[in-house]
């Protein structure tokens, strides 16, 4: 499937979220990307009417009391669009940021909305390894798109979340069918492994396109 893409040849913010998708899921390609976006990425994604941190930080607020202090992480934080929300809405939840680019947590970190972030971090080996540890609330947006993290992705960010706790995650629309994530959280909750609370197909993401969006409870 291609990938979309806006219809005449895209300049600044739109060419820098339409770049996005075209890379090749290399960790290195990626960092470098958004390495050199880091600057403007909070601008330039505004500009596109980046809806996701919006969403998924909304499921995610659903899932924990308004003075709830438990710890989450937030998997491919960026810049900290989604953890700024959630802080807002539940100040008192303790939130880790993680993610493939240093220069995108520089940013995050600048920000009141995170206990601490961590740079470097690769979702799929950091959920791997045999230590991996496990959180109440865990948060992924943008992460899981064309280009980024396929579909296991959600079985990483799910080794990640405790039994009984939850994760909010969104997929770009297209992404999502090319990669069969309805059907596969259908087959997680017919096993029994996640119980769904929350699902949204084709919901606002961005102006070149919609995404899927879980709240998933870990059984
Ligand atoms: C579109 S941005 C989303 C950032 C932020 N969550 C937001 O919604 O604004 C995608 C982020 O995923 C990160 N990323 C891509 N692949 C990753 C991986 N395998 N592990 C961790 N982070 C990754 C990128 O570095 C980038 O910061």
């Amino acid at each position: 499937m291609s990938q979309p893409t806006h219809e005449t040849g895209s300049t600044g913010s739109a060419a820098h979220a339409d770049g996005a998708l075209q890379l090749n899921g290399e960790r290195d390609s990626i960092t470098a990307y958004y390495r050199d976006w880091a600057a403007t990425y909070d601008e330039d994604m505004s500009a596109e009417g980046y809806a996701g941190p919006f969403i998924t930080a909304g499921l995610a607020a659903m899932a924990v009391e308004t003075d709830s202090s438990v710890q989450a992480i937030d998997v491919g934080c960026g810049t900290g669009l989604v953890g700024r929300l959630l802080h807002q809405r539940r100040p008192g939840v303790r939130i880790l940021g993680v993610d493939l680019s240093q220069e995108m947590v520089d940013v995050a970190a600048k920000l009141e909305a995170y206990a601490s972030v961590q740079g470097g971090v690769d979702l799929l080996q950091y959920a791997a390894a045999d230590d991996a540890p496990t959180f109440p609330l865990v948060l992924c947006c943008g992460t899981l798109t064309h280009g980024h993290v396929g579909s296991d992705g959600v079985d990483a960010l799910l080794r990640l979340t405790e039994p009984g706790g939850h994760l909010a995650v969104s997929v770009r629309h297209t992404h999502s069918a090319e990669q069969g994530y309805p059907a596969k959280i259908a087959t997680l909750a017919d096993a029994g492994t996640v119980a769904v609370v929350s699902e949204l197909i084709n919901a606002p993401y961005l102006d070149n396109g919609g995404a899927d969006y879980w709240l998933l409870r870990r059984r």
